[in-house]
C-alpha cells in the first residue's frame, strides 16, 4: 500500500505538519488535502498493520487541525475526509440492503478426516488430481459486507437472510480499519463487493464486559455476539467507543472500468487477498497460507487450533478455499454454501452439565448476584463449578431450574457462562429457583429501585458487605496490601480485630503475634505492607473505596480532578458530569459517596492515619513529562518495585505497553532482564535503558 519511498516522505509530511500546527502556520486551503492524506497514512498504520509510527496525542492534533478548517469551510468537506466517520445524531432505521450475490454459510467438518472426504469430492468433481488450497482463520465476528465504487465507500450492510441485509454504512464507517475510499481505479475496477467479518478484540471485550458486571449486569456472552449487537446499535458514537476492527477475506463481486481487463491479482483467492491489502484493507494476507493438497491443510489446522489462545481476537475454527477462482465456479454453490469452501470446527468450548444450586452473594455494595453452582465439568482446559448469574433477570431469561441441564459455555479468557437450560430433558423433579426476600447474611429486607436489574442489601452494616469492602480496599489493583488477603481479613473479622477499612491501620498486633501461623516473619511483612500502602497514589485509593460505578479507569479521572479527595465533597452532579468519561449514574454515585457523613468521617480518619487524600503533582499531571511516550519494564529494577516503576509512566502522562514491537519507545531493564531485551534489541527505534536514565526522564 504505501512503498518505503512514501512512508518515508509521509513521515516527513508529518512533521512538517505538526510543526506548522505548533506554529499556528497551517494554510487552511493549501494544506487541507496533505492533512488528509497523513491522517490516512497513519490510520492505515495504527488500524491495519498494527505499527503506528507516531504518538496517539500527535494524530489527535491533526486530526483536530482538520475539523477546524473543515467547520469554518465547510464547501472543503469530502465524504472521504478522515473527519466524516463521526456521525452526529441517532440513526432513525436500517434501511434494506440487498447483496448483490447471495452471502452464504459454509459448510463445516470437525476433523481430518472429514477434511479429506470433502477434498475428495471436490478432486472428483474438478477431475483432478490435486487442488491447490487457501487456509485461513474462521473469525469468529459479525459477517458485512461492503461496496466501494468510484473509489469510495457506497454501502456497508449486514448478511441478514443472505440475499437482503441492513444497510448499517453509517455505522461502519465508525470502523477504523474500513478504509472510507480505496483506489480501486488503479486496479481497473469501478464497483466491488466485499466481504468480511467485524469483530472485537479479547481484550476491547474484556474492558466492555467488565463495565457492564461493574452494574450488575450480565455481561455479554461473546465478543460474536457482541460484534453484532454492535453493528445494530442506533447511535453510531457508541458504536465508536466500542473499537469495533474488519477482517476482510473475500471479494464477492466486481465491475470493470470501460475497457479495463481484469486484474491478474483476481485470478486466485490468495491474489485477491494481496489486492484487498493493496488496496489498504485489514485482509488475512499475513495470516493465509497456500498449499498443494489436503494432508498439508489438515496439518496447518491442527497447528493453528494450538495458537487460538494467543491471538488478540477469537477465531472458532479455520476456512479452506480452493485458490483458483475459476476452479470455484466451475464448484459452484449449493443454496446453503459453496462447494469450495469449507470450515474447519475447533473443539467447542461447550459441555453440559447439572444445575445443583443457586448461593445468593452479597457484594460490596449490598449487590445480591445469584451464582449457579453446578456439577463441576472441563471446558477448555479448565474445571468449572461455579458461574455467576448477575441478576434475577437472567434466571427467568434462561428459563433456570435446579436439577436442569445446561448448557456451559467458556470461550478463550472469558468468564464461564450459562448458554441455556436444556427443558426437553427435563425429569419433572426439577425446582423452581426462588429469589429471597432478605439478605442472606443479615436478613434485612432486599430492595430494588425501577433502574437497577439487581436486588440489594441497604444495610450498609451487613457483615457480608463490610467484609467485601475490606477484600476489595486491600486487593491487589486497589491499595495492594499483600498479606491481608480474604483468608486473613475473614479471621481478623471473625476474632474481632479488624471491623472496617481504617481498622486496617490499627491492627492490634500484641494479639496477633499471639496467633498460630503468625510468625516474626510474617508480621513484620504485614505491617511493611500496609505502611507501604499509605503512599498508594490518590487514584488508587479513590478505585479502593469501592463506589459503586467507579473502576480503575474511572478512579484515575477523579484523582486528576481535585487538589484534595474531600473536594469531592463541594461538587455539584452537574461538575462531577462535566469530567471526562462521568455520566449521570457514575457522577450519582459519586456525589452521594460523598455527600455521606459517614465516608467523609471515615476519609478523615483515614487521612489521620497517614493515608494520601491530598494530589501530588505526579497525580495531576495529564501531560507530563512522559507524555506521548511509551514503557515497557523487564528484569528487576534496583530500586523501584514493578508497579511503583509502572504508577510513575502513568502518572507523568506516559503510556505502559504490554510487550516489545516498534510501538515501544522505552524498555527499562533491571536485572535477569530476558527475551524482552533480545526482542528490543532487534529494534532500532526502542531505546533500552536503566532504572536511573528512567528516573532522569521522569525528573527532567
Ligand atoms: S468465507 C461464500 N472466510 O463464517 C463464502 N467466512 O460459518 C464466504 N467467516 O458466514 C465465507 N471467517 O461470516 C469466510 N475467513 C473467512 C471467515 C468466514 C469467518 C464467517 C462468515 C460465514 C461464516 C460461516
Amino acid at each position: 500500500m504505501y512503498s518505503a519511498g512514501k512512508t518515508k516522505s509521509l513521515q516527513q509530511l508529518t512533521t512538517t505538519l505538526l510543526d506548522k500546527v505548533k506554529k499556528e502556520k497551517i494554510d487552511a486551503k493549501k494544506d487541507i488535502d496533505e492533512l488528509r492524506e497523513v491522517l490516512r497514512f497513519h490510520e492505515y498504520r495504527y488500524y491495519i498493520i498494527n505499527d503506528p509510527l507516531i504518538a496517539d496525542y500527535e494524530y489527535d492534533q491533526l486530526f483536530k487541525t482538520l475539523e477546524t478548517i473543515e467547520t469554518a469551510h465547510p464547501e472543503l468537506i469530502t465524504t472521504d475526509s478522515p473527519t466524516q466517520r463521526v456521525a452526529k445524531g441517532l440513526t432513525k432505521d436500517f434501511p434494506p440492503a440487498p447483496h448483490l450475490v447471495p452471502m452464504l454459510s459454509l459448510e463445516n467438518s470437525y476433523n481430518g478426516e472429514d477434511l479429506i472426504d470433502w477434498d475428495r469430492k471436490a478432486r472428483e468433481l474438478a477431475k483432478l488430481n490435486q487442488i491447490e488450497y487457501c487456509v485461513e482463520p474462521k473469525f469468529d465476528g459479525a459477517s458485512i459486507s461492503l461496496i466501494y465504487e468510484n473509489d469510495l465507500l457506497a454501502r456497508g450492510a449486514t448478511r441478514g437472510d443472505g440475499v437482503q441485509g441492513d444497510d448499517i454504512t453509517t455505522n461502519i464507517k465508525q470502523i477504523r480499519s474500513v478504509p472510507l475510499s480505496a483506489k480501486i481505479s488503479d486496479y481497473g475496477l469501478q464497483q466491488i463487493e466485499i466481504r468480511g467479518e467485524v469483530l472485537l478484540t479479547k481484550d476491547n471485550f474484556k474492558k466492555y464486559n467488565d463495565k457492564l458486571i461493574e452494574q450488575n449486569l450480565a455481561p455479554l456472552a461473546n465478543p460474536r455476539n457482541a460484534a453484532a449487537g454492535s453493528l445494530r446499535i442506533k447511535d453510531p458514537k457508541e458504536v465508536s467507543r466500542r473499537n469495533l476492527e474488519a477482517f476482510l477475506y473475500h471479494i464477492s463481486d466486481y465491475v470493470t472500468l470501460p475497457g479495463a481487463s481484469v486484474h491478474k491479482l483476481l485470478q486466485t483467492h490468495s491474489g485477491s487477498l494481496e489486492l484487498l491489502w493493496e488496496l489498504g484493507f485489514r485482509s488475512p494476507q499475513k495470516e493465509v497460507r497456500v498449499f498443494k493438497g489436503i494432508e498439508e491443510v489438515v496439518k496447518y489446522c491442527h497447528e493453528y487450533e494450538q495458537k487460538r489462545d494467543d491471538l488478540p481476537y477469537e477465531i472458532d475454527g479455520m476456512v479452506v478455499k480452493v485458490n483458483s477462482l475459476e476452479l470455484q465456479d466451475q464448484l459452484g454453490m449449493t443454496t446453503h454454501h459453496p462447494r469450495w469452501a469449507i470450515a474447519y470446527k475447533f473443539k467447542a468450548r461447550q459441555a453440559t452439565s447439572k444445575l445443583r444450586a443457586i448461593e445468593f452473594q452479597v457484594g460490596r455494595t449490598g449487590s445480591i448476584t445469584p451464582v449457579a453452582k453446578i456439577e463441576p465439568v472441563p471446558i477448555g482446559g479448565v474445571t468449572v463449578g461455579s458461574i455467576s448469574l448477575f441478576n434475577e433477570e437472567v434466571i427467568r431469561e434462561k428459563d433456570l431450574m435446579i436439577g436442569d441441564t445446561v448448557l456451559v459455555e467458556r470461550a478463550g479468557d472469558v468468564i464461564p457462562y450459562i448458554v441455556k437450560s436444556l427443558p426437553e430433558v427435563r425429569t419433572g423433579n426439577e425446582q423452581p429457583i426462588i429469589f429471597p426476600t432478605k439478605c442472606p447474611v443479615c436478613h434485612d429486607k432486599l430492595v430494588k429501585t425501577p433502574d437497577e436489574a439487581v436486588w440489594r442489601c441497604v444495610n450498609i452494616n451487613c457483615e457480608a458487605q463490610v467484609l467485601q469492602r475490606i477484600f476489595h480496599f486491600t486487593s491487589k489493583d486497589a491499595m495492594d496490601i499483600r498479606g491481608l488477603g480474604e483468608a486473613i481479613v475473614q479471621k481478623f473479622y471473625d476474632l474481632g480485630f479488624l471491623k472496617d477499612i481504617p481498622g486496617i491501620y490499627t491492627l492490634p498486633f500484641d494479639k496477633i503475634r499471639t496467633l498460630e501461623g503468625f510468625g516474626e516473619k510474617s508480621i513484620t511483612n504485614l505491617q511493611a505492607a500496609i505502611t507501604t500502602s499509605k503512599e498508594q497514589p490518590l487514584h488508587r485509593l479513590i478505585f479502593a473505596l469501592g463506589i459503586r460505578y467507579v473502576g480503575e479507569t474511572t478512579a484515575k479521572t477523579l484523582a486528576h480532578a481535585v487538589k484534595h479527595l474531600l473536594d469531592f465533597a463541594q461538587l455539584s452532579l452537574e461538575e462531577l458530569q462535566n469530567l471526562e468519561d462521568v455520566g449521570p449514574k457514575v457522577a450519582g454515585s459519586i456525589h452521594q459517596f460523598f455527600r455521606n457523613p459517614d465516608n467523609i468521617e471515615m476519609l478523615k480518619h483515614l487521612e489521620t492515619l497517614g493515608l494520601k487524600l491530598k494530589n501530588d503533582k505526579k497525580d495531576m499531571a495529564v501531560s507530563g513529562n512522559l507524555s506521548g511516550q511509551t514503557f515497557l519494564f523487564t528484569g528487576t529494577l534496583p530500586t523501584l518495585k514493578r508497579s511503583e516503576a509502572e504508577a510513575l509512566v502513568e502518572s507523568n502522562g506516559g503510556k505502559l505497553l504490554g510487550s516489545v514491537s516498534s510501538k515501544l519507545n522505552y524498555l527499562v531493564t533491571g536485572d535477569e532482564a530476558g527475551s524482552k531485551l533480545e526482542k528490543a534489541k532487534k529494534i532500532t527505534s526502542v531505546k533500552i535503558i536503566s532504572e536511573a536514565e528512567f528516573l532522569t526522564l521522569v525528573n527532567r
